[in-house]
């Protein structure tokens, strides 16, 4: 028998070495559970359309089923003769039953594969989005716990001005919560069966698409069938929202590496995702971090690949198109591993309260607040920023904090500057001075923990 179900046109068996080349079983029978689950619907469908016996259809769901059944106990002899997952699973069923041979019944396998990588991508979201809204949860326990604790903020690196700790991990929990609802939103275009496309052009066979649609919880069917078979937007949209998951935990493990340095010193990290030196006794390295963000680069990666993949295709289907797979099932495994590592971490981070206040209390982080001290005493700002900013110089060549700046250098901003002095320097009045939404406030934090815990907890 031809190794190939398109042998009827052909004197010659594919040569070995495009064989090996061409195949993707290798890589596309993680598909089949979704596969399996498209044929189904399709069998019940040809069934009810008449193009299919109650008992033939039984025979071909009976099939499939130990197929799958084979398949997750990993008995199943994939085999690279047959180039892809879809032949396999077709040739193994028509092994058991000859029935097996009416399955593909209007159907291509460019209709087959977009709807079994579409069942594939809403799944995966799925899962996604259930495990960022873990690290957001383990994010709000955090601020929860170390509520009180204020650390300096930082612009180009540099101390800018105090918030508390609270409001820098509830920054992180708005960018995921950005990429939940980015991948919700993808998740509706990947929604849209693809089935009955056929090849390209659909089909002269009373196929009923709807009931597909319904059988596979498809929202939609796909309105063009050229555009349904060649159609890989479901899949960029979907490395782009995890690419870009992928730079928001990058920059979170970013933080953490350098609140968790000897420099800063803001933070431990949990041994368990540290590993020491084998040379250097004393090491305790944030490499559980570092591999969140080196592996979150290959996120990015991912998505230029496939958008290159597709730039040059004409209509419809081309086979450069199964080279999607790779980079698709790479970026989810890579975003969901990244997304547990940090759930599981980030309980085990301790906070050394000491060092964060010490850090906190630098009273140049309040030169703005002088500023503003000035300004609701009737200074023009650019004046006051300019005053201070002389204050600062003054302070710095004298090798002395700014609040320890004697009373006869800041009586001539204001006189009654002197006798307010040393109120503006305690960082904790400091964050209570803040008056506008979404600043670090303790009572606006306070409320916005509250906020996500509802909202974590109602989604
Ligand atoms: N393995 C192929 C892919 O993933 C399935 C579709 C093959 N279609 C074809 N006309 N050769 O894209």
């Amino acid at each position: 028998p031809s190794i190939s179900p398109w042998g009827g046109r052909f004197h010659e068996t594919p040569d070995i070495l495009f064989r090996r080349f061409s195949e993707s079983v290798s890589f596309d029978q993680r598909l089949y559970r979704h596969d399996i689950l498209g044929s189904i619907a399709h069998a019940t469908m040809l069934h009810e359309a008449g193009l299919l016996g109650a008992e033939e259809r039984e025979e071909i769901v009976r099939g499939l089923e130990a197929i799958q059944e084979e398949i997750a106990k990993g008995v199943f002899p994939w085999s690279t003769d047959w180039e892809d997952l879809h032949m396999n699973i077709e040739r193994a069923l028509i092994a058991r039953t000859p029935c097996g041979a009416k399955l593909h019944t209007g159907r291509s396998r460019n209709d087959q594969v977009a709807t079994a990588l579409r069942l594939w991508v809403k799944e995966e979201i799925d899962s996604d989005r259930e495990a960022i809204r873990a690290v957001q949860s383990a994010l709000v326990d955090w601020a929860e716990r170390d509520v009180d604790v204020l650390i300096p903020g930082y612009t180009h690196l540099q101390r800018a001005q105090p918030v508390l700790l609270a409001h820098h991990l509830l920054a992180y929990v708005e960018m995921l919560s950005r990429d939940s609802d980015r991948l919700r939103e993808g998740r509706k275009r990947a929604d849209v069966l693809p089935l009955g496309s056929g090849a390209l052009a659909g089909s002269t066979l009373p196929l009923d698409r709807h009931r597909v649609a319904e059988l596979l919880h498809f929202s939609q069917v796909a309105r063009n069938s050229m555009d349904a078979v060649s159609d890989r937007d479901f899949v960029v949209e979907y490395l782009a929202s995890l690419a870009l998951l992928g730079t928001h935990l990058s920059r979170f493990a970013e933080d953490l590496i350098l609140w968790s340095s000897s420099e800063f010193g803001l933070a431990s990290l949990p041994e368990g995702f540290t590993t020491g030196s084998s040379l250097m006794p004393q090491k305790k390295n944030p490499d559980a971090l570092e591999l969140v963000r080196g592996k979150t680069g290959r996120l990015s990666g991912n998505l230029l690949s496939i958008l290159i993949l597709l730039k040059g295709l004409p209509l419809t289907y081309n086979r450069d198109l199964q080279e999607d797979k790779e980079a698709l099932f790479d970026s989810a495994d890579t975003a969901l591993g990244c997304l547990r590592i940090l759930a599981a971490l980030i309980p085990g981070v301790v906070v050394h309260r000491d060092r964060c206040e010490q850090a906190a209390s630098d009273p140049m982080l309040l030169a703005t607040d002088l500023v503003d001290w000035l300004v609701n005493h009737g200074m023009a700002f650019r004046e006051a920023h300019h005053a201070v900013g002389r204050l600062v110089a003054l302070a710095e060549s004298r090798e002395v904090s700014l609040a320890e700046l004697p009373a006869e250098d800041v009586a001539p901003l204001h006189p009654k500057l002197p006798s307010e002095w040393n109120e503006i320097w305690s960082p904790r009045a400091a964050i209570e001075r803040r008056q506008t939404e979404g600043s670090s406030r303790p009572i606006f934090v306070r409320a916005e923990i509250e906020r996500w815990r509802r909202e974590l907890r109602s989604a």
